[in-house]
C-alpha cells in the first residue's frame, strides 16, 4: 500500500482517514477523491492532492487510478441507513453501480479494494448476542442489501479474479471531527455535542436498544491493520466483525454525566431509526478479526467519554 485512493475523503471516515494515510504511509501519495458540493478543504486540501472521484464514474476512476499509479483503493462513499430508506435507488445506486465500477478499475489495474461493511449487513433473523462472523444475513434496509451485495461482490472479485478486497463490518461510529450523516447510530454522536454545548439531548432510539460502537482511532487502524495483514492468515476477507464496546442510550448519558452532571436527556423516538436499530445486533463476535490479523480495541466507553469531551470543549467552547 503506497499510492492510494480515498473515495469519500471529506466524509466521516474519510475525512480523517485520509490524514492518518498522509501521516504514515511513507513515499507514496493518498489522494482525496471527492464529489463536487463536497470538496476538501484545510489540512486535508493542503496536504495532499484531490481529485473529483465520483462512483458513478467509472472513466474518471480508471483516470485517477492511471495517474498517481494507484495501488490501493479505499471506498467510502455511501448512503448511510437513515438516509438510504428516504432514497433507496440512489443509495443503489453509489453502492452497488459505484462499487462494480471500481472493482472493474481494480481488476484492470491491480488495486486493493477497501470497501467496508456494516452491522447494518444483519437484520431480525440474525443472532443479536454475539454475532458470529458466519451467520444469516437478511436485512431489510436498502443500506443492510447494499451492504450484503457489497460482501459478497467484494468476495466474489477476490475469488474470480484475484482483486485483493478486504474489509470490515464497522459498527457505528464515534467522532469529533466530522459529522456523520443519516445513520441510525448518529445519536452516539450527536448526544456529545449537546452535552459539551450545555443543551439537552432528544434521543431518537428507545432505552434498552443496544448497538456496537467504535471510537474512530479504532476504526481507522482497523481499515489500515487489515489492509496490511498477510493474506496467507486470511480466511475471511469481506468482512470482518470487528467490536470494541456496545451500549443503549441510558448508559451512554449514565456515561456523559460523570463528566457533565448537568447533562439532560429526553426521548422523541424515531420510528425508522428505532426498527433499524432493533435489527442490528447487540453486540458482535470479533474473534475471527482477532486471530486472522490481530485486530483488539484500544477504546472503551469511559476513554471514548474522556476523549470525545475534551476535544469537543477545545472545538465548540
Ligand atoms: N453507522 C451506520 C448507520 O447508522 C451503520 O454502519 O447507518
Amino acid at each position: 500500500m503506497k499510492n492510494i485512493l480515498v473515495i469519500g475523503s471529506t466524509g466521516q471516515i474519510g475525512s480523517e482517514l485520509t490524514m492518518k494515510l498522509r501521516r504514515e504511509i511513507d513515499g507514496g501519495t493518498v489522494v482525496a477523491g471527492y464529489i463536487p458540493g463536497s470538496e476538501p478543504k484545510g489540512e486535508l486540501l493542503s496536504s495532499g492532492p484531490s481529485e473529483i472521484a465520483d462512483v458513478r464514474d467509472g472513466a474518471a476512476l480508471a483516470h485517477i487510478v492511471g495517474k498517481y499509479k494507484i495501488d490501493t483503493i479505499y471506498n467510502l462513499a455511501a448512503l448511510l441507513s437513515a438516509v438510504a430508506e428516504k432514497k433507496p435507488l440512489m443509495a443503489w445506486d453509489i453502492q452497488m453501480n459505484g462499487l462494480i465500477n471500481i472493482l472493474e478499475v481494480a481488476r484492470e489495474n491491480t488495486c486493493a479494494v477497501f470497501t467496508p461493511s456494516s452491522i447494518g449487513s444483519f437484520g431480525l433473523d440474525t443472532p443479536h448476542k454475539n454475532t458470529p462472523q458466519d451467520t444469516l444475513q437478511r436485512p431489510r434496509t436498502m443500506y443492510g442489501v447494499t451492504k450484503v451485495a457489497t460482501e459478497l461482490l467484494s468476495d466474489y472479485y477476490f475469488f474470480k479474479y484475484g482483486v485483493d478486497t478486504r474489509a470490515v463490518r464497522f459498527p457505528g461510529l464515534i467522532s469529533h471531527v466530522t459529522l456523520p450523516g443519516g445513520g441510525t447510530t448518529d445519536y452516539a454522536v450527536e448526544i456529545f455535542y449537546a452535552a459539551v454545548k450545555g443543551e439537552e439531548f432528544v434521543c431518537p432510539i428507545k432505552p434498552g436498544t443496544y448497538m456496537d460502537m467504535m471510537y474512530m482511532p479504532d476504526a481507522l487502524r482497523a481499515a489500515v491493520e487489515i489492509m496490511q495483514a498477510d493474506p496467507q492468515r486470511l480466511r475471511h476477507r469481506n468482512a470482518f466483525n470487528i467490536a470494541s464496546m456496545s451500549f443503549e442510550p441510558e448508559q451512554l448519558a449514565a456515561k456523559i454525566k460523570e463528566y457533565i452532571p448537568t447533562f439532560k436527556m429526553r426521548y422523541e423516538i424515531d420510528p425508522v431509526r428505532q426498527a433499524i436499530a432493533e435489527s442490528w445486533p447487540d453486540n458482535m463476535d470479533d474473534s475471527c478479526a482477532r486471530e486472522e490479523w490481530g485486530w483488539y480495541p484500544a477504546y472503551d466507553l469511559d476513554a471514548t467519554a474522556v476523549d470525545m469531551i475534551a476535544a469537543l470543549r477545545q472545538k465548540l467552547l
